[in-house]
């Protein structure tokens, strides 16, 4: 059979999603397609399916994380632990398509490999046209509407704008993936490497410094993702007490090393689903370039869970963001402000640089690409109400943003 699922209430272009889904139904013989709107929709349509699936299509939105669900005040999102616990009834030689924005970048790749079925995704952005193969703008009335991608960062521009107007903008098609044989994806790979660039964490000035502003201080701290440890050693000294936790063997072996002797700090390897600490017992939990990676409902109640009331959530990422001409002052600032910080830190631009030329580098960030900016920015004002967001330096495509939460802060409605 033919499964078409498709969303509406995810950002705009719901219509058009909608049309395109049934649209799809009309020209595939044996073909439903089912309107979703959650990640409980999703997995009961897919579980509902009585015949085994020959081609199986999601038509809406996507993070680079894969398909987005609910809507942009509360988004919904499968996690890899939920994707691990989702199987899916395919038929020899089924195909997976996925009609969404960037899919191909991580999460094709991905649904290749985990169900082993040929995937197919967008590497670029998606639009919607009254042609597959060239771009020609949808009017409103007709039904015959298809999700294509067309070049260039999302064909904009007075140039984009005027190919596409000119009917001069053929479709990009959809790039196919295959299952890849098993690779280690993790941070044990990298560990070391990782470690010499950031022995101390301080040469991080930005998130050192908006740390030091905000963090609670005499407090039990539980750093998520903790990497080689290089934060809570800085912190040693300010807090009562610090447990980095992480999923990577070697990270954690590589800490424990490093904190010898500091009697208040401990570092442990986890399952990244449950955090080592009693109910209520964290004045503050930390993730620092981890959140990316976590898996977020599981790990958002655990916070939740774990944090005292009063306590405090910090989280600093790294996202794809689109670029934005009027934030061009404050990139050349960000800029400047590195370059010149960068001379005073000669040991770490050489480490860095071993690092990011490392062969394993580029294996391990194809296994864990940073997130869309619309993937954090909705996603954890959604889960943790009142959270207050900061962007702490900008390049024309990538944004360090910071959040601070406190359980019971205005807007939290949680009660922690
Ligand atoms: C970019 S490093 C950041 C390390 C450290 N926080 C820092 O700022 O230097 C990302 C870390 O997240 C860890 N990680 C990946 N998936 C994780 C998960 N599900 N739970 C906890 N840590 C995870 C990796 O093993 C890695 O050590």
């Amino acid at each position: 059979m033919v499964l078409i699922l498709y969303t509406t209430l995810y950002k705009l272009g719901g219509r058009e999603m909608e049309l395109a889904a049934i649209h799809m139904a009309k020209q595939k013989s044996g073909a439903k397609a089912v309107r979703i709107e959650s990640k409980a929709e999703f997995i009961a349509a897919i579980q509902g399916v009585e015949e085994p699936i020959d081609e199986l299509h999601f038509i809406g939105h996507s993070g680079l994380y894969g398909p987005m669900f609910g809507t942009t005040r509360r988004p919904d999102q499968m996690s890899r632990s939920d994707w691990n616990e989702l199987n899916i009834r395919f038929a020899p030689g089924a195909q997976a398509f996925f009609h969404c924005c960037r899919g191909a970048r991580w999460f094709a790749p991905y649904f290749a490999h985990r169900y082993g079925v040929p995937t197919y995704g967008h590497a670029s952005y998606t639009t919607f046209s009254h042609s597959p193969d060239v771009y020609v703008k949808v009017q409103e009335g007709r039904e015959d509407v298809y999700v294509v991608s067309v070049p260039g960062y999302k064909s904009r521009g007075l140039f984009g704008y005027a190919r596409k107007r000119l009917g001069k903008a053929p479709t990009v098609p959809l790039t196919r993936f295959e299952q890849i044989p098993d690779e280690d994806g993790s941070y044990d790979g990298v560990a070391e490497l990782y470690d010499q660039v950031f022995i101390d964490f301080r040469v991080r000035h930005d998130e050192w410094i908006w740390l030091s502003k905000h963090l609670q201080r005499d407090g039990a701290v539980v750093d998520i993702g903790c990497g080689n440890g290089a934060l809570l050693l800085a912190l040693a000294t300010l807090i009562k007490r610090g447990l980095g936790i992480d999923v990577s063997k070697r990270m954690i072996q590589i800490a424990s090393h490093r904190a010898r002797g500091e009697e208040n700090l401990s570092f442990s390897e986890y399952d990244g689903l449950q955090i080592p600490a009693e109910t209520g017992s964290v004045d503050v939990v930390v993730s620092m370039l981890s959140w990316r990676y976590l898996d977020w409902d599981p790990i958002v109640a655990e916070i939740k869970r774990v944090l005292r009331p009063g306590g405090q959530l910090l989280i600093v990422d790294m996202v794809v963001a689109p670029f934005k001409p009027k934030l061009l002052p404050r990139m050349l600032l960000d800029k400047s402000r590195h370059f010149v910080g960068g001379l005073s830190a000669p040991a770490f631009r050489k480490a860095l640089k071993r690092l990011v030329e490392d062969p394993a580098w580029a294996t391990m960030l194809s296994h864990n690409p940073m997130r869309a900016e619309h993937e954090m920015r909705n996603y954890l004002p959604s889960r943790f109400p009142g959270i207050v967001v900061e962007t702490l330096n900008r390049t024309p495509r990538t944004e360090m943003i910071a959040f601070r939460w406190t359980p019971g802060s205005t807007g939290d409605r949680t009660g922690g």
